[in-house]
């Protein structure tokens, strides 16, 4: 889902592509969005990386150089990223909330970028959202309480305020808007299933299906919009599109 939205987003800038570029996915995951955007490059290349061991490696396996010879994957994150090369274009999708010090994070994104290069970032957004409102209510009853796992504390900013970093950061603002994504997911069983997959591990791998069952059925209490007769659920999320230029 999350890379249906991503592709709606990055698809008019992939389009406008010489297919020479070099390309940096910030906060790549498992690198599956990473690989859609080599399709695009031809004689360039993406560089993809995550701070996350388990990811790089399962990407790794998964996007072997000999389909993927224009793909990367390296350890790394915002506040470290490991490299020295400039990029004609950083891409980071749903990963600046987890940075802890995102100007930090956006000063190492210019020193990245060429002169002009261009920074996509695409990320939830602090607006208060009867998921938020699930996830704390869960969070905090003891059944869950004890299990949870000391995860990087994610920071969440509104659009403003990122605008606002991204000038401080030496970067031209070309636009910062606010989206709701919405998916439908076929029953519980498919949601939770993918929220297990998505989300960073808040408690133990065994523990995450319960978990997220949990809080599907509390965001339904809250929000019982979101489930018609089929059963059929739909997710909302608030988040942020930002388009920037290097000045
Ligand atoms: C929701 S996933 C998104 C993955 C991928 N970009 C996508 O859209 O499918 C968030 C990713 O951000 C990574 N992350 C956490 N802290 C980060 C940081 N400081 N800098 C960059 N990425 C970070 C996590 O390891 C995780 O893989």
């Amino acid at each position: 889902m999350q890379r249906r939205w991503a592709i709606a987003f990055l698809a008019p800038h992939l389009k406008r592509f010489h297919g020479n570029e070099h390309i940096l996915d910030l906060g790549c995951g498992d690198g599956k969005i990473s690989a859609d955007i080599s399709r695009f490059l031809p004689t360039g290349h993406v560089t993809a990386i995550d701070p996350s061991k388990d990811m790089i490696s399962w990407a790794k396996r998964q996007f072997c150089d000999f389909e993927y010879s224009n793909l990367t994957f390296a350890l790394g994150g915002f506040e470290e990223t490991n490299l020295s090369k400039e990029f004609d274009c950083i891409i980071s999708l749903n990963a600046l909330h987890h940075c802890n010090d995102k100007k930090r994070g956006l000063e190492e994104a210019h020193r990245l970028l060429k002169d002009q290069g261009k920074l996509l970032i695409l990320v939830p957004s602090s607006k208060e959202s009867a998921w938020d409102e699930a996830i704390a209510a869960i969070c905090s009853i003891e059944k869950w309480s004890q299990h949870l796992e000391k995860i990087a504390e994610t920071v969440f900013l509104d659009s403003g305020e990122y605008a606002n970093l991204l000038e401080t950061c030496q970067f031209t603002v070309i636009s910062v808007k606010d989206i709701k994504t919405k998916d439908p997911f076929v029953d519980k069983e498919e949601f939770v299933s993918w929220l297990v997959g998505t989300y960073p591990p808040i408690v133990k791998r065994e523990l995450l299906t319960d978990f997220f069952s949990d809080i599907v059925d509390q965001y339904i209490a809250i929000y019982p919009d979101a489930i018609d007769a089929n059963g059929t659920i739909s997710a909302e999320f608030d988040a942020i599109q930002i388009v920037a230029v290097k000045r």
